[in-house]
């Protein structure tokens, strides 16, 4: 316990919401994630909206982590429908795209050699640079612009693969109908460029290199299948690559930050394998979250300073703690408690009683604000799999009651169903099940009972002949339901 009052009336915020706008590296949280990226174990980061994707994504490339050669390749904006244009009919639809994406990485991560200031020194970097010069007029091109050329120009001082003992004068990226030598060639192409990537490397000591794809979800209603099968050509040419180096010393490493229901969505033979071994999880609980949340008291208020410095410490109803009664409205992620935090901030404000702290009425006041928020979190995480889950949502408000049964369930939710809707009743439970938007009454030994969630208790599982749910209590204002029936 410390002297000092601390007051949160020179307090402007917690952050921004978003890690592209938000000072985050001034109060980076290491976690374990951290650590499996760093070390090379993993080279995928999967994780739900606001779970920290980005945020890991800027430290690798521009906070304290940015001691490998790293760049963030940002896929907002990205011109997807160029890139399908580039499938590869030689092969199958899941792997159509593979052939594409490793040029794309290629192509990049020449362009991350050639930016060390030695790089000159290294006999490969000319042709690296007269390759990129050839096709992109310069050795940055833009993300976009990697697969837009029609066709791709090679010569003598550039690179000069053969295929089959022919020596390819450049190579039409734009081909009409099946053409089977489409992948052949453009793989003889991408294994020049990576062997000459990896000489540039060493020969400027850079070992470690690695590009991390960001915001493959942006500009996205619903998950096409060309879509997805572009996802699914991304990680497995990223794997590919990541197999493929290692020689030389140099270990390139292309890293895949995406969202987890989307991740959930896409099929294909290794995914398992993936998932189990490769992949890693971004999840945070009660102990990171406070430290983050710390982290930012500290970085305006001074190094001393505790949640207990802030907050009242009186209990809420039910005998809650405060920080208790925050975080189990959150789906134990960094943007929801900070987005909570910032309407009780302004709500303490508000009182203009000194010292500023958070008191059980701030809290109250702000969960309205903070449900309306979560809402939308979801609308974008579940409207990509289902646009009609808002007749869910009002079959639950209906109920009215925070816990619900099956039937009543099916009944409000049968009758609020629209044609375009094609989730069943007893989909649509499982479907709430995994976005932790509804958790099941389990039994436990004794006679005793508890709500399995997803997010709090992965293992659990969806039990299809669960009877009794109960609604996240984050939604409760949302959806203007009560504890039970009668006159709570
Ligand atoms: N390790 C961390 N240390 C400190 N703050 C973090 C950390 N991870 C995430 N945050 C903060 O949490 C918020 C959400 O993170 P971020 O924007 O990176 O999520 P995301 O997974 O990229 O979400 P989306 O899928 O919507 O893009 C941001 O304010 C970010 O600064
Ligand atoms: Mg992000």
């Amino acid at each position: 316990m410390s002297n000092t009052i601390f007051s949160l009336s020179g307090f402007d915020s917690f952050g921004d919401v978003a890690a592209e706008d938000d000072a985050v590296l001034n109060y980076f949280l290491a976690t374990k994630a951290v650590e499996n990226i760093e070390k090379n174990s993993v080279f995928m980061a999967l994780g739900r909206k606001g779970t920290g994707k980005t945020a890991l994504v800027r430290y690798f490339t521009e906070g304290a982590g940015v001691g490998q050669a790293s760049k963030s390749l940002n896929l907002r904006g990205y011109p997807w429908n160029v890139h399908a244009a580039r499938m590869d009919h030689g092969a199958s639809p899941i792997e159509a795209y593979v052939s594409s994406w490793k040029y794309l990485i290629a192509v990049e991560l020449a362009s991350l050699v050639l930016s060390h200031r030695d790089s000159w020194k290294s006999l490969s970097s000319k042709t690296l640079t007269k390759f990129l010069n050839d096709n992109y007029g310069g050795t940055n091109p833009d993300l976009s612009e990697i697969l837009r050329p029609q066709r791709l120009a090679l010569s003598k001082l550039s690179f000069n693969p053969s295929v089959m003992g022919n020596a390819l004068g450049g190579i039409d990226l734009e081909r009409s109908g099946k053409d089977h030598r489409f992948g052949l060639e453009l793989n003889a192409l991408s294994g020049s460029i990576m062997s000459a990537v990896v000489e540039v490397a060493k020969d400027t000591g850079q070992n470690h290199i690695k590009l991390h794809f960001d915001e493959l979800d942006q500009g996205m209603s619903t998950l096409e299948d060309d879509r997805a099968h572009m996802l699914i050509g991304l990680v497995l040419a990223a794997r590919e690559v990541r197999r493929g180096s290692g020689s030389g010393g140099v270990e390139v490493t292309p890293v895949v930050y995406l969202r987890t229901d989307l991740w959930d969505e896409l099929q294909f033979s290794d995914k398992n394998k993936i998932s189990q071994t490769l992949a890693l999880n971004i999840v945070w609980n009660g102990d990171n979250l406070l430290e983050l949340v710390e982290a930012r008291l500290q970085s305006k208020l001074g190094a001393g300073v505790s949640w207990s410095d802030v907050a009242e410490s009186d209990l809420m109803r039910g005998s809650q703690r405060k920080w208790d009664h925050i975080l189990a409205r959150t789906f134990l992620r960094p943007r929801d408690v900070i987005h909570f935090l910032n309407i009780i901030l302004a709500e303490a404000k508000k009182r203009a009683v000194e010292p500023t702290h958070f008191t059980n009425q701030d809290i109250i006041n702000s969960r309205d604000e903070y449900s309306q928020y979560l809402k939308r979190e979801l609308d974008d995480e579940i409207g990509s799999h289902w646009p009609q889950w808002e007749e869910a949502v009002q079959a639950l408000s209906t109920i009215s009651t925070i816990t619900f049964g099956r039937g009543e369930f099916e009944q409000e939710y049968s009758r609020r169903k629209s044609r375009l809707n094609k989730i069943s009743d007893d989909d649509a439970l499982a479907l709430l099940y995994r976005f932790s938007v509804i958790g099941y009454q389990r039994r436990s030994g004794y006679g005793g009972s508890s709500w399995a969630f997803q997010y709090t208790d992965p293992e659990a599982g969806w039990d299809n002949g669960a009877s009794r749910f109960k609604v996240h209590p984050g939604l409760k204002e949302y959806a203007k339901l009560r504890e039970k029936r009668g006159n709570d």
